[in-house]
């Protein structure tokens, strides 16, 4: 791989395993130095382990390439900024930050209890902000950066039982908008994916289970088939000055395909010149106008 990356230093969360482990060993291959976070719990983030970072820095000094381990939850403030200071600690700056880890806590919305709405807040949308406040605070001062987040199909709808994991995931795209809007002036860009891989996280027991009792064992087999290191190619190029100019922006990344999405404009619009829209004449306009033709997603066939 081209040394594209060469001098800049790169923060990977959720790197031990799965994408962002691909990730950080292609953002070292292309020249990074790479602090490779991960808290090393199950898929449902209890416990902790530090081997998954550890066997990351190994393969990558293996490599050739310069890493340091970091086995800290970026689901606690001083946590994430222990690791964005590790970035700063051992190789003097933070150039890049690649906020990926993640958990799941499926449950149909009407059974979830707090912990499981509460903790996946937690580590997806509050591990992702605590990150990134700590790396901008940096970036602005050196005039540079590249962040890259992790949101998912999730929160467009295409699974179920996954209201928490959903909310948090179209969180972060906000959270990416308005970040991009905040650093464009210091020359950091702010985008995020929504990835797809077979990962110890899509590829756990149960969740196969229940999508396939719901009928969409097409989404298993779909995951199964995609190489979590396929995602890490396009990471490593928005990181580079040749996308300076995408900011804000929002990929899905898996296999060979690379898409960007467009961005939420209004569709169809009722205006009244004068006052509000009184509920009768809603009733009258609205199922022909706005409603037209909308179809109900929860009652997809699949
Ligand atoms: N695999 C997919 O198809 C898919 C789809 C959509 C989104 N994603 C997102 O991609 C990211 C990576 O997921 P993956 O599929 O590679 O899963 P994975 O389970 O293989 O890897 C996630 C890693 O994050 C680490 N982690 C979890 N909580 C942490 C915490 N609090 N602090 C530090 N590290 C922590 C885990 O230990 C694990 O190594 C996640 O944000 C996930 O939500 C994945």
């Amino acid at each position: 791989m081209a040394k594209v990356l060469e001098g800049k230093i790169a923060v990977v969360t959720g790197a031990g395993r799965g994408i962002g482990r691909g990730e950080a060993i292609a953002l070292a291959a292309a020249g990074a130095k790479v602090v490779v976070n991960d808290l090393g719990g199950t898929g449902d983030g209890s416990g902790s382990d530090a081997a998954p970072a550890s066997q990351v820095v190994k393969e990558i000094k293996e490599q050739g390439g310069e890493a340091v381990a970091n086995f800290d939850s970026v689901a606690e403030p001083e946590g994430a900024e222990r690791i964005i200071q590790d970035a700063v600690t051992n190789f003097g700056r933070i150039d890049i930050l690649i906020n990926n880890a993640g958990i799941l806590r499926d449950r149909m919305v009407y059974n979830m209890s707090n912990d499981e709405w509460d903790i996946v807040q937690k580590v997806h949308m509050y591990g992702h902000f605590y990150c990134l406040r700590t790396a901008c605070k940096y970036m602005r001062q050196q005039k540079w950066g590249r962040i890259v987040n992790t949101s998912s199909s999730a929160g467009l709808g295409e699974t179920f039982g996954q209201a928490n994991y959903g909310a948090a995931k179209e969180g972060i795209v906000g959270l990416t908008r308005q970040t991009a809007k905040d650093m464009a002036r210091y020359g950091v860009t702010c985008n995020a994916i929504r990835p797809s891989a077979g990962t110890r996280l899509t590829m756990n027991p149960e969740l196969i289970e229940n999508w396939k009792r719901a009928g969409r064992g097409d989404l298993v087999e779909r995951l199964e088939a995609l190489n979590p290191e396929d995602i890490a190619p396009f990471i490593v190029f928005l990181c580079t000055d040749a996308a300076a100019n995408i900011n804000g922006r929002t990929f899905a990344v898996g296999g060979g395909e690379i898409s960007l999405y467009s961005e939420p404009v209004k569709e169809r619009t009722l205006f009244k010149q004068k006052g509000r829209w009184t509920l009768e004449e809603l009733l009258a306009i609205a199922p022909n106008t706005l409603g037209k033709g909308l179809e109900n997603p929860g009652l997809d066939t699949k």
